[in-house]
């Protein structure tokens, strides 16, 4: 691993032994609930007091707010802090603090015990994740600490630094060194979603890519196709199988069966598949993390991932599925009411105001961008956030990005325009600005992306 990086993680290491009486401080999304159970461990393993708390962003009021609330004089910072050098150094003025982070720096301030791989030359945003970074830190302080290496890999997988069915630099070395320590697995595999949340009568009928005509939503066909085959749908006691209870050679019946029915495109289905000790395929993880973040729930995150809690996960699951459910339902049905869903230029926005929660308008826009729901190569999505400020996050097609307009540069100009922030990735990006700005933001961009790119572009360009 590279020298510079260990260095700074073995300098934060020493900064934690030399400190007692912590509070952890980490971002809600799936890297950070995974950097977070890196943190629980690795302390509780030192004999550290310590307190973990969450936040969905790193304001000033917020840090403050938990800084009062838990009275430690040390706080550790994991997944957030690299971008908010001067809100930490305002707030934590009078504290010993450490940030682990994957974030690009602030330009302005600098901070003692910073680990965070841009400051050694390494991309942050897709060779490792804050998890990742966490990780390298509890190595240093241990190197028993190795079997905390699926948690970077979970953290990576969550911030989208997964490559298709490989993962990049740092990643990909943390990878062979937790299959090496026997805490992934990785075979060769059907990759269907929910190896162990589904059902396999249920994974098989969700499979639309490729489309698997007489299985694909068809509950009886997948049935029959399994019993064709010889596979048992249920265990001894009753309970329906996952992809997960099924032995190798079952799988591979199911691989061959789907080839001998014909289908073309069977070679998408087969792949690296990363197994984690608790039998869970890590997307199928790394989502299930993610919406204990997007519920306001990172702290069962953490207790999933810790006690592996098969029930608590069943009630995210529910819970989630439910909420993602009602938001769709309330853009389908307001699809004719033109204050809601705005056409701008090439794309549509959605003005949800106070009936999507701020922290789900990302999952919408996404789930938008993916579907035919609203048919759009570029979704806006607008959410009331606390008393004062919208939430905006942008999705867009990978035609839209493939003619130059990035909606990193995009969220960043306009935002900023209203004197609010943003920025993210070329596909996905996001952003604040005051709740006062709304009707010139919805100017600003719509004059930004009819400039920038026409339909006709668009139709040419696909
Ligand atoms: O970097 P930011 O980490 O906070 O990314 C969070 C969200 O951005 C993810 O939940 C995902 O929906 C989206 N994303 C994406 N494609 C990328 C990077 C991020 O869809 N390449
Ligand atoms: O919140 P959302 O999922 O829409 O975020 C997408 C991307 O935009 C993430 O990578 C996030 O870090 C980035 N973002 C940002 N500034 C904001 C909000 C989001 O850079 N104020
Ligand atoms: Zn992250």
């Amino acid at each position: 691993m590279d020298q510079q990086l260990t260095t700074s993680a073995a300098q934060i290491a020493s900064f934690l032994k030399d400190h007692d009486d912590i509070l952890c401080v980490s971002h809600y999304d799936c890297d950070g609930i995974s950097s977070a159970v890196i943190v629980r461990e690795m302390l509780e393993r030192e004999d550290k007091q310590f307190d973990q708390v969450f936040l969905d962003e790193l304001t000033e009021e917020k840090l403050a707010s938990v800084v009062t609330d838990h009275d430690h004089e040390t706080v550790l910072l994991t997944d957030f802090g690299s971008g908010q050098l001067p809100t930490v150094n305002t707030v934590l003025d009078h504290h010993d603090v450490a940030i682990i982070d994957h974030h690009e720096p602030s330009e302005d301030g600098t901070l003692e015990h910073h680990c965070n791989p841009h400051l050694v030359g390494i991309d942050g945003g897709s060779e490792i994740s804050g998890a990742g970074m966490t990780y390298v830190v509890a190595r240093e302080l241990d190197q028993a600490n190795i079997d905390l290496s699926p948690y970077a890999l979970i953290g990576a997988t969550g911030d989208m630094q997964r490559d298709g069915d490989t993962y990049q630099g740092l990643n990909q070395e943390i990878v062979e060194e937790a299959q090496k320590h026997d805490h992934i697995t990785i075979k060769q595999g059907l990759k269907l979603y929910g190896r162990r949340g589904r059902n396999l009568v249920k994974a098989l009928t969700y499979t639309t890519d490729p489309y698997l005509s007489g299985i694909t939503d068809n509950e009886s066909g997948a049935v029959q196709f399994l019993r064709s085959i010889g596979i048992e749908l249920s265990d001894e006691n009753g309970e329906w199988r996952s992809l997960a209870d099924l032995s190798l050679e079952e799988e591979r019946m199911i691989v061959n069966g789907l080839i001998k029915k014909g289908y073309g495109d069977i070679e998408q289905l087969i792949g690296s598949v990363y197994i984690l000790d608790n039998g869970w395929e890590i997307r199928e993880f790394a989502s299930l993390m993610n919406a204990c973040g997007r519920l306001d729930r990172p702290a069962d995150g953490v207790t999933i991932a810790r006690e592996d809690d098969f029930d608590l996960a069943a009630t995210i699951k529910r819970k989630y599925s439910r909420k993602i459910g009602r938001y769709l339902s309330f853009v389908e049905d307001n699809m004719d009411d033109t204050e809601v869903i705005q056409e701008i230029g090439p794309g549509t926005l959605i003005q949800a105001d106070d009936s999507i929660h701020a922290n789900m308008i990302g999952t919408i826009a996404s789930i938008c961008i993916r579907s035919d729901i609203l048919d759009d190569p570029i979704i806006i999505g607008m959410a009331h956030k606390g008393e004062d400020a919208i939430k905006i996050s942008a999705r867009a097609s990978s035609e839209v990005t493939e003619t130059g307009l990035a909606m990193s540069e995009l969220m960043e100009t306009c935002c900023t325009t209203v004197g609010g922030e943003g920025g993210g990735h070329e596909r996905a990006a996001g952003g604040k600005i005051p709740r006062t700005e709304q009707e010139r933001f919805i100017k600003v961009i719509r004059e930004e992306l009819t400039e920038s790119l026409s339909k006709d572009t668009l139709t040419h360009q696909a």
